[in-house]
C-alpha cells in the first residue's frame, strides 16, 4: 500500500509513526471524514455533505425541534436508515488494533470522537462520545432515556423502527428526540471532561477526518498544542487547523493501517 502514496507522504507517514512509537500518551479526535469510507455522508463535504443539502438550524437545534419536531425526528430517522447497515472500515479497524495492544505496551491511547455512529465501538473501540450516538433517544422534555437504547434494538426490529410518527414520554408525555447534541447545547459533562483531560495530558494528539470548525471539540487541538504535545492532522483536504505538525493529506483509511503498521514495526 506504501507505494500507492507519493514518496513525501510515505516520509510524513514515516516521521508520524517515528514520533508515535517514541511517546506514551496519545489522545485521538475523529470526525466525520473517518466513517466517509464506510458509506456514511459527512456534513460539510461539497455535494456530499449533509450540510450541503440541509439547513442545520431546521434539523439539528432544539429550536428546530420545538418549531417542527415531526420534520427533526423523521430526518433522523432516515439518517438510522442511512447508518444501519454501514460497517466500521480499515481506519475504524486500525485504531481498534491499535488500543487494543496498546493495553499491552505502556501507550495510552484515548479516543475522543464527535461521530454520532457506532463504528468504532463496532471495530473494538472504546471511545468516548462528545456529540451524543444516534442509536439513543430520550425525551426532549423531561430528558428520561427512551426505551430503544442501542443500534441491536433497531436492527432486531422490523422496517417500523424507522417510523417517522412521532413518540411520546411515557412520564411526560413530552416528544422522544434523538439523544445527540445539536447546535446551541452543552456536550455531556463528563464525556468533555475526559476529553479535556487526554487532551491537556497527551504527548501527541491527532486529529482525523475533522473540517475542525466546530467548537469546543475544535479546540481540543489547541488545548494540546498549550500544553506541549504535538498535532499530526489526517484529512485529504486542508482544514483551518494552523498548529499541525505533521499533516498526512491522504483518507484515513488509507492512512491509518500503514502508520500502525509503521509503528509498531
Ligand atoms: N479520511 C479522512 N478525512 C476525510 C475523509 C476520509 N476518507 N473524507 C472526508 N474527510 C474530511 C473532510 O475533508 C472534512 O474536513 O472529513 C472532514 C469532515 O468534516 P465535517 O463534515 O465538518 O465533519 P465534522 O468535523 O465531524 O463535523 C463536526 O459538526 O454538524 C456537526 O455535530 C456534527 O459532529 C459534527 C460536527
Amino acid at each position: 500500500m506504501l507505494a500507492e502514496l507519493s514518496p513525501a507522504l510515505i516520509a510524513e507517514v514515516k516521521l508520524a509513526a517515528k514520533l508515535l512509537a517514541s511517546k506514551r500518551r496519545i489522545c485521538i479526535l475523529t470526525g466525520a471524514g473517518i466513517s466517509a469510507e464506510s458509506g456514511i455522508p459527512t456534513f460539510r463535504d461539497k455535494q456530499t455533505g449533509l450540510w450541503e443539502n440541509y439547513g442545520v438550524e431546521d434539523l439539528a437545534t432544539p429550536e428546530a425541534f420545538v418549531r417542527d419536531p415531526k420534520l427533526v425526528w423523521s430526518w433522523y430517522q432516515w439518517r438510522r436508515q442511512v447508518v444501519v447497515d454501514k460497517a466500521p472500515n480499515l481506519a475504524h479497524h486500525a485504531l481498534a488494533e491499535w488500543q487494543y495492544h496498546a493495553q499491552t505496551s505502556d501507550q495510552q491511547v484515548t479516543l475522543i470522537t464527535q461521530n454520532v455512529d457506532d463504528l468504532h465501538e463496532q471495530a473494538g473501540s472504546s471511545v468516548t462520545h462528545l456529540h451524543g450516538h444516534l442509536w439513543r433517544n430520550r425525551c426532549g422534555q423531561c430528558e428520561a432515556p427512551y426505551q430503544d437504547q442501542s443500534r441491536a434494538s433497531y436492527d432486531n426490529q422490523n422496517a417500523m423502527s424507522f417510523d417517522e410518527a412521532l413518540l411520546t414520554c411515557p412520564h411526560c408525555d413530552g416528544y422522544i428526540r434523538p439523544d445527540i447534541v445539536w447546535f446551541g447545547e452543552a456536550l455531556p459533562v463528563n464525556e468533555w471532561q475526559t476529553a479535556e483531560a487526554a487532551a491537556t495530558n497527551c504527548e501527541v494528539f491527532i486529529s482525523i477526518g475533522t473540517s475542525s470548525l466546530v467548537y469546543p471539540a475544535a479546540g481540543l487541538a489547541q488545548l494540546a498544542k498549550q500544553n506541549g504535545a504535538q498535532v499530526i492532522e489526517i484529512n485529504p483536504d486542508p482544514t483551518p487547523n494552523t498548529i499541525v505538525d505533521i499533516t498526512l493529506a491522504e483518507k484515513a483509511g488509507m492512512i491509518l493501517p500503514l502508520l500502525i503498521q509503521e509503528m509498531t514495526a
